[in-house]
């Protein structure tokens, strides 16, 4: 068993965080999304793993490295244009070879890891095995039709979708969607579809599995999608103190709090991350926030949000709720009004609140 993980695409949804960052690489509880995926692989046993990434970057190799702090072989494959996820599959043909593979998208984060599927897959004999997780808006996502226990047709973003059920971006698959993803014609919207993939196999009579995830399971295409996940995540955090912590601040629930990091006069509320070498000082840090290394909060509120590495929020008369904050980023006084706060800020913005 192989795993292949999909990092590239230009993750437009995310901008302007991924004008100047990989999507994959943005951090969820102060951790690359793509460890999760490297870590859902490693969790089920899997040694050898390809990510494909843009061939105009080499942030993501860069970034990861050669699997070795995992365990593992990591291998890079570069997708000089992007054109679809069966156009994903089709260029990791040589280094699968006869093997099975997990495919995982790099920005898809499940909570309890794969294995389970993994082994399901194992014991189902089946060609291809899809994960299925009930959502609100179906028409995002491959949607299939399930009919007597069984997938008779999966459709890419339908209009009206045929079940309540979004396919997952975590796949399994034998040799044979080599087979499918070669045969099968751009969408409408010019790409090589999964779910059109799926659709051959079902087609040709291969055996086609489910499995639902019950647990949470997200796609964190957009903004609110990270910081859900980021929510989640913090939620099952163990409790760390390697910082300072003075007497005139409270720390409760699940927090961490990073090297060097300074909490001054403050209350940070778990669960909630706070990375190496921040300062905090007569400032409130609230649940499901997630700080990165070398962040000041001065004399501010910062709640259910991302920040980021080396930024700067000082004296923000209204609470910080529900934002993400890239890189470099400052937030500093302003005067007047409005008195709500909800931003999504690229690297080096600087931001004067009214
Ligand atoms: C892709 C797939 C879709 C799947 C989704 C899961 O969509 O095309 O079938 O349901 O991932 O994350 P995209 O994220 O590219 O819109």
């Amino acid at each position: 068993m192989k795993a292949l993980i999909a990092s590239g695409g230009r993750g437009t949804r995310l901008r302007p965080i991924t004008h100047t960052q990989n999507k994959h690489l943005i951090p969820i509880a102060n951790k690359p999304i793509l460890h999760y995926a490297i870590e859902a692989a490693t969790g089920a046993g899997i040694k050898e793993i390809a990510i494909v990434h843009n061939a105009d970057s080499d942030e993501v190799p860069k970034a990861i490295g050669d699997g070795s702090r995992w365990g593992v072989r990591i291998t890079y494959i570069p997708q000089l244009v992007p054109g679809g996820l069966s156009q994903v599959v089709a260029l990791s043909e040589k280094f699968m070879g006869r093997d099975k593979f997990i495919f995982y998208l790099g920005d898809n984060m499940v909570v309890g890891g794969v294995k389970r599927f993994v082994d399901e897959f194992e014991r189902s004999g089946c060609n291809c095995f899809l994960t299925l997780a009930k959502v609100k808006d179906p028409e995002r996502f491959g949607v299939p039709e399930i009919k007597d226990g069984r997938i008779v047709s999966v459709e890419e973003k339908p209009k009206n979708p045929k079940s309540s059920f979004a396919v997952s971006g975590i796949y399994l698959y034998d040799s044979c969607i080599f087979e499918a993803v070669k045969a099968i014609k751009p969408s409408a919207r010019g790409e090589l579809e999964i779910s059109d993939a799926h659709q051959y196999l079902i087609d040709k009579g291969y055996k086609v599995g489910y499995a639902e995830i019950t647990g949470w399971w997200k796609d964190t295409g957009k903004p609110n999608d990270l910081l859900e996940a980021n929510r989640l995540v913090l939620d099952n955090i163990t409790p760390t103190i390697d910082g300072s912590v003075d007497n005139h601040s409270t720390v409760s629930g699940k927090v961490v709090i990073g090297k060097g990091a300074r909490i001054v006069n403050s209350i940070v509320r778990g669960p909630a991350i706070i990375g190496e070498n921040c300062v905090i000082e007569d400032a409130y840090v609230g649940p499901f926030t997630a700080v990165g290394n070398n962040t000041v909060i001065r004399k501010s509120e910062v709640e259910y949000s991302i920040i980021l590495r080396d930024c700067k929020i000082l004296s923000i008369g209204i609470r910080l709720e529900g934002s993400i904050l890239g890189n470099d980023v400052e937030v500093v006084e302003g005067t007047g009004k409005p008195r709500v706060h909800r931003f999504m800020i690229g690297d080096q913005s600087r931001v004067e609140v009214v």
